[in-house]
Formats: structure tokens, sequence, C-alpha cells
């Protein structure tokens, strides 16, 4: 039985408990959220080095048609690299090879093929420069160069300067494994620079891919975690983000290699580009930094100013008024309003890490005295004893197996309370155990989240990680959304989420529940306004057991005819099978199922499935 007992409402769940953690794992940013469909797009993949890695892009035609190569001509300072085509045939002179029908070039797949829709329009923008006139062929093709779902002709003359050319390109017929193809059939020297091709139907026009932002917006984030995790970190300093070189125009930008994640991106998905996400997603920014420690290398703390001027300058960049140095380029980029940047955090997971303690009190004081309101969080556990630095929140990271992280769900009833607030981070169930993102890991996690809200009075934000995976680069298993290049599903775990979304700025109600034997439930109590002035109590109960419970529901403080059966449901998240996942065949098989709440009372009988999540959402 639970008793819920609403006279005795107890603390407000701050605003922001529960959040998303975004890390540039699995691909989640480039291929993925960032909805650029070039891939290497300025052929910087090698770094500085010449030749450089092109790859994925492709040369169409062999050796005795053309020659490619890259060299360091680019008219942009930041990324030096330029590729460079020389074409030996043509079919306009009869003395030189001529070339095949289709020309030859090069051609870029994307990540896993580009997903091309019937209808839809591309803007495909590049720099060139020749010293003859060009003939350019520009299409969007299928993978093997055929069918040609949308072309256009670039003819020009006098491109002796770095020119940039701009296409739009409506597809005529949809291919979710799709290539964009740069050919000539004229013999000349072609140099291509910072290939974009974007889908013109973004959110907003941000550059956010839109299937994947709507996943993101429904959860209704209270705050957004950027940009990782270990990515943060690096495996060495020299591949870690900074985000100055994320700034400014995407063609000036350098991109870098994600050395712990093993895969380049074009850093598309870049600074402001984060703050503009939280801003779009209603969500608070929390920057996460480098704080001079990789995996591998540290900087001295004698010598970390320079690392702590960068983050000085960050913070200017999302909130200085737009006449500030640093501001004044966020203005330049289209946002002149500052960003809601209330929280950073020094580091990941760097707490053991040498000259932790020494950098973060250098980044904490400089960060302090320019802006005393930011909110700083610290890599070291705060839970399990007193922290030796000061700190407004502590970094707390959870990868368990199911049956202890539903342990954990009173971890925090223990802990100390007046100090600096949990910030959990990262928390997942992981092992073989919860698959791809099974019902399992979604029932485990979900008993402790109703842990933390129910200390929520120590526990300021919670963000499951990872976010993101594209099936086609799993690094990190389980995930909370599934995508390839044109389909995405939420796992379980995911859709758990949904269910505690309406608890961020909720009041906590006092509940307690009395059970016979096992200790395979638990439960809490909320309540909130709706934008439409009616007030509801949720009543979550998790069945981490796998037998059905018949349990009584009882709410004092409450009379019977309060409670309205008309407006009153219940929703309930489970499945047939503990371990079954969603697919992009099923993407909600297991999804929250909502129904009317027929009995809806102070007084009802209820019946638990065995690995449930179970709301009961009264209206009062
Ligand atoms: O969430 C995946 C990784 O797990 C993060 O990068 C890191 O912080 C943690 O170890």
């Amino acid at each position: 039985s639970l008793n819920v007992d609403f006279r005795s409402s107890g603390q407000k769940i701050p605003d922001s408990l529960f959040g998303i953690s975004f890390e540039e794992i699995n691909h989640a940013g480039a291929g993925g959220l960032w909805a650029e469909l070039v891939n290497n797009r300025g052929f910087e993949a090698g770094g500085k080095n010449t030749p450089s890695n092109i790859d994925p892009w492709t040369i169409m035609g062999d050796e005795s048609l053309l020659v490619v190569s890259t060299d360091r001509s680019s008219c942009f300072d930041r990324n030096e690299i330029a590729l460079r085509m020389e074409v030996l045939c043509d079919n306009t002179e009869s003395t030189v090879n001529s070339c095949p029908a289709e020309g030859v070039g090069v051609y870029n797949p994307g990540f896993w093929g580009m997903n091309i829709e019937k209808g839809k329009t591309y803007k495909v923008i590049m720099y060139v420069r020749s010293f003859e006139s060009i003939n350019i062929s520009i299409a969007l093709t299928g993978p093997n160069g055929l069918p040609t779902l949308a072309k256009s002709e670039i003819i020009a003359e006098h491109v002796s300067n770095w020119t940039k050319v701009e296409v739009m390109l409506e597809a005529h017929e949809t291919n979710h494994n799709s290539r964009l193809q740069l050919t000539t059939t004229r013999k000349g020297v072609i140099w291509f620079d910072q290939v974009s091709a974007m889908p013109m139907d973004t959110f907003k026009g941000h550059g956010f891919r839109s299937d994947l932002f709507k996943l993101l917006a429904d959860l209704h984030p209270g705050f957004i975690r950027f940009p990782g995790g270990s990515f943060v970190e690096g495996q060495w300093l020299m591949n870690a983000f900074r985000w100055k070189e994320t700034i400014g125009s995407w063609e000036t930008r350098a991109g870098h290699f994600n050395d712990v994640w093993r895969y380049w991106t074009d850093d598309g998905l870049g600074q402001f580009e984060f703050l503009q996400l939280a801003e779009d997603l209603g969500a608070l920014p929390v920057w996460v930094f480098n704080n001079g420690i990789s995996f591998n290398d540290v900087v001295d703390s004698s010598t970390i100013y320079p690392f702590v001027q960068e983050i000085l300058d960050g913070i200017e960049f999302a909130r200085g008024s737009p006449e500030s140095p640093w501001g004044s380029i966020r203005a330049s980029m289209g946002h002149p309003k500052n960003f809601d940047l209330r929280y950073v955090a020094i580091g990941n997971q760097d707490c053991w890490r040498k000259n932790y303690r020494g950098n973060y009190l250098k980044f904490y004081s400089e960060i302090k005295s320019a802006y005393p309101d930011i909110q700083i969080v610290s890599n070291c556990d705060g839970s399990s004893q007193k922290l030796d630095h000061p700190a407004d929140l502590y970094d707390f990271h959870v990868y368990r197996d199911a049956k202890s992280m539903f342990s954990m769900a009173n971890y925090f009833d223990h802990t100390m309370r007046g100090g600096p607030k949990a910030f959990v981070s990262e928390y997942a169930v992981t092992g073989n155990e919860a698959g791809r993102g099974n019902l399992l890991a979604a029932v485990a996690e979900a008993g402790f989240l109703i842990g933390l809200e129910r200390n929520s009075d120590v526990v300021e934000m919670a963000s499951k990680a990872p976010l993101f995976v594209n099936v086609n680069n799993q690094g990190f298993n389980p995930d909370a959304i599934v995508f390839n290049s044109w389909q995405s599903y939420g796992t379980p775990s995911y859709w758990m989420q949904h269910l505690f979304k309406n608890s961020n700025g909720a009041i906590l109600v006092n509940s307690t529940l009395h059970y016979s034997s096992g200790n395979s439930l638990i439960s809490s109590a909320v309540s909130w306004k709706s934008n439409d002035g009616k007030t509801y109590l949720r009543i979550k109960i998790v069945n981490f057991g796998n037998n059905k419970v018949n349990a009584t529901i009882s709410i004092d403080g409450l009379k019977r005819n309060s409670v309205r059966t008309n407006g009153s449901t219940q929703i309930v998240l489970t499945s047939g099978n503990v371990m079954d996942e969603n697919s992009f065949n099923k993407p909600t098989k297991v999804a929250p199922v909502r129904s009317a709440l027929k009995n809806a009372s102070n007084y009802m009988k209820v019946t638990l499935s065995p690995n449930s999540i179970n709301c009961f959402d009264l209206l009062i």
C-alpha cells in the first residue's frame, strides 16, 4: 500500500532537475544532430599534413584521367588544406583521352550515406578556384552514382581567385544512401575547398536535424550539458575541444580529430551552436570545459593561466554584452542577445588526475571573481566526504548493472546535507544485460530517478548518458536515441525520461510505501500546475520485480470528490519481456501508454505489471 499525504507537501523540485547530456560520441553531432551531409567538408581530416586524409571523399576515374591530391592553398587561415584535382581527359579536345560520359571527379558519401528526400531542397556551398574556365556538375545521386536525384551545372570563366559557389538542389527522388558528386569532362586543374550540403528543413534554419531535435525537445529538458564527457578531455590536449576553434563562420573552422571516440569532426556543431541548441530547447546550457587535463597530458598549474583566460573569454562569448570583445563575435554570428549561461563544469572525471586541484582552484577563483553568479561544478565526489575545495555542485557519474542502479535510488538518502549539491550528469545501466537499450535498463533507471526526486534537496540536476548513437558507430551502448541517416527512435530509457519531465519545478509530496516482502518497488508523488491552470498529482510507482503486484493507493488531505475522474489518466511503460528493445521497425514497442484512470479517487486499487513504470495522474 502506498500512502500519499497531500497535506504535507515537501520541497519544490529544482526547475532543471532532469535534463540531457550531449557528447560528441557515436557520431552524435557530426553525422547526427548536426544536419551537415558532407563529411570532412574541408579535406582537413589529416590535419595540416599533405597529402591530407580526404576520407570519405572518393575519386571517380582512374589515374590516366585525373590526379587528385591536397595542398595548402585554401583561402581560410585556420584550415589550410584544399583539394587539387588535375583533370587529364577532355570531351571537347581530340588530342587527349576523353572522359567518361558521367565525368570524372570526387564524391562524398556523407556519414554512411546522405538522406535525400523527394521534394526537399538542399543548399550546396563550395569554394572553387581554377586558372581556366570551369564546367562542374554538382549532383546528388544514389550510392553508385545513379540515379541522379538533383543536379546543377556550374560554368564560370574567372575563378582564378577562390570563388564561393552556392546552389539549391531540389530532389526529385528519395534515396537514404545518397552521395554528393563533383564532376567535370573538361581538362584543367580545379581546387575545391569547404564543400557543404545542408537540408533546408533544419530546426528554425539553425542546422539541427529536425527529427532528432524533436526527440530532444519533446523531453522538455531543463538543461543541456555539452560538449561531453571524455570528448572534453581528449586523449591528448592537442585534440581536445577548444571552443575558440569552433566559432566564426563554418567555412573558417579547422575541425578536429575526436581522439577519444576516434573520428573526425568538422566542428559545424561548435560552441555557438551548442548555446543556440540550449536556447532552442528552452534548456539551461551547462558548459563542461577542458581544464588543462587530458587522458595523457596535463598542464602544470603554474602555467594554466592561458587556459583560464580562454574560459573567461568563453563566458564572455556566451553572455557578454554585444559591445564586449567576445560578445561582439557572438553578435556577429547572429545572436546579439546574451545566452543564459549559468553553469560551468571544470573538467570531466578528472578529480583523481594529477594537477586537478591546482588547476581547479585557479579556474574557480578567476571565474568567481569575474562572474560571481556562475555555478561551478567540481569533478570530485562530494557525496561521501566534504570537498577540500569550494564548489557549487559536484559531478556524480553512475554506470551500473540494473540491480545496483535500482538500489542506488536510496544512495542520496544518506549523503550530507548543506554542502554543494550533486549534478548526476551521467547515469546509465550498462553491460550485456542492458542490450542496446531495453526495458530492464529503463525500469532500473526510473527507480534511480525516483530516488533523485525524493532527494532533490541535495541533487540539483541529472542526465542520462550517452544521449545519441548513430547505428553505424555504436561506440558506447546503450544510448537514449538511436538513428541512421533518415530514421530515429528512442530506447525505453528515452521514453522513461518522459515520465519525469513534469517533475521539473513540481512540488514533492510526501508518500510512504509499505510492502510485505521484497524490495522491488519504489514510488514518489509530485504535484504541478499545468499551463492551463489545472493541478495534477502524479503518483509514480516502479515495479522492478518479475511479479505482478496488487497495490492500494490512499491519499490523505484530498476529498474523494476533489479527484476528477474525467481528466485523470494512467501511464504505463512496460512490455511482455524485460529484455525488449525498440527498433527502426518497431520504434515504440516499449513506450508509455496512456489510458483513462476510471477509478481515480483518493483511494484506489491498482495493478502493477512486472517490470513496469506506472504513473497515476490525478486531476484535482
Ligand atoms: O558517457 C560516455 C562516457 O562515459 C563519457 O564520455 C565519460 O564521461 C564516461 O566515462
